[in-house]
């Protein structure tokens, strides 16, 4: 049978009901890192709306990972009180749910974005920002290098995330080791200046992702999915930047820490060349990592029709195709696309009557 848009997926113990993801958001809407009503109709209306896969915005491991004061949160129980609503919510629809547990290092301590986005000192309410190295990567401050044990405590700060998302209910697991942020400031050597066992060689850059994902999988269960984001390039023609073949040879470790699906994005310490951003332009980068290692890609980067969506699971290019702005213009976008598409759809019994061609 033909493999296509609305084709279960398994992932370890989870079963996805199709290939359609919602890509993580940030939301700035969370003061004390607590999702609330907002992140239930966010979140809630794209399960409605029939995706297979839910994943959270960026959610910060400690106060120090975030990149605002607004960001959400897995650092106490008050927060992990607040998800479990949500994710049972998101459950109910027949969708599953994943949280993306990141730290932003040294591009946390930011205003709001409609205050302007700019540094915070900790004079104005902000943190010191902690990274690979001390390499300003906003041109407005200058994070401090992370010493020996506080990249073991961050380890333990992740590992400590985990087990809380496993008590709030999520189905899976997907660490933000992309856009700049915290993994990529060390896996990146145009962030990652140290001469110690977590610089230089790319063995060292990568290691604290490796560690990262070992200590999660030693808490989480067995059958629980576990995902990574990556920036598969960096956008620079530096000598020294992350190149794809970088990013084959990490997803190809990764997949032997237990890590089962790579969701390839790119950029985020180097802006990408000018007239490079088009329709599905980041989709070649899971289609290499997907053929050159056998691990489950996620596309995601500018898809937006259901015709693109299919293509890109009928020709195995990726599994899992990853929306993000296009759902936030439609968050029936799924339910939409079985129409085009003539597949069967998910359409929840309360709205069949606007999707009659659908079936639960
Ligand atoms: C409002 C907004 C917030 C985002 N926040 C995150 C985030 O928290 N984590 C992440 O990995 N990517 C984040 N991204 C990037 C998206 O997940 C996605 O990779 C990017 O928008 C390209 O996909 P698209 O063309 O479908 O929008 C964000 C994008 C938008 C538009």
């Amino acid at each position: 049978m033909e493999t296509h848009l609305f084709s279960p997926l398994q992932l370890r113990d989870l079963t996805l009901k199709n290939r359609l993801v919602m890509s993580p958001m940030q939301q700035y809407s969370s003061p004390d890192g607590l999702v609330g009503p907002w992140h239930l109709v966010h979140l809630g209306s794209r399960a409605v709306g029939g995706v297979g896969l839910v994943i959270t915005e960026a959610t910060a491991v400690s106060p120090e990972g975030r990149n605002t004061p607004f960001d959400t949160g897995l650092w106490n129980e008050a927060q992990v009180a607040a998800w479990r609503p949500i994710v049972e919510f998101v459950q109910a629809q027949g969708a599953k749910v994943a949280v993306q547990l990141w730290h932003a290092g040294g591009k946390g301590s930011h205003a709001h974005p409609a205050a302007g986005f700019h540094y915070l000192s900790p004079a104005e309410g902000g943190w010191v920002t902690k990274s690979a190295s001390a390499v300003s990567l906003d041109q407005q401050h200058t994070p401090e290098a992370l010493t020996g044990p506080e990249i073991q405590a961050l380890i333990g700060d992740f590992a400590a995330g985990a087990q809380r998302a496993v008590a709030a209910g999520f189905d899976a697991i997907e660490l933000h080791a992309g856009h700049g942020y915290l993994f990529h400031q060390f896996y990146s050597a145009l962030a990652n200046q140290r001469t110690d066992a977590y610089g230089g060689v790319f063995e060292n850059r990568i290691r604290l992702l490796l560690e990262t994902a070992r200590a999660i999988r030693a808490v989480i269960p067995a059958g629980m999915p576990l995902l990574v984001r990556l920036s598969a390039v960096d956008f620079s023609s530096e000598e020294h930047a992350w190149t794809l073949t970088d990013s084959v040879r990490l997803a190809a470790v990764l997949q032997q820490h237990g890590v089962d699906v790579v969701t390839a994005s790119a950029g985020g310490l180097s802006a990408p060349p000018k007239d490079s951003v088009g329709p599905l332009y980041q989709v070649p980068y899971a289609e290499k990592i997907k053929a050159d290692t056998g691990i489950l890609t996620g596309a995601v980067g500018l898809i937006t029709t259901p015709e693109q969506a299919n293509a890109l699971i009928t020709t195995g290019q990726a599994d899992l195709v990853v929306l993000a702005r296009e759902l936030l213009r439609d968050p029936y976008f799924p339910l939409r696309a079985a129409q085009v598409l003539h597949l069967p759809g998910t359409a929840p019994v309360q709205y069949q009557r606007a999707f009659p061609a659908s079936r639960h």
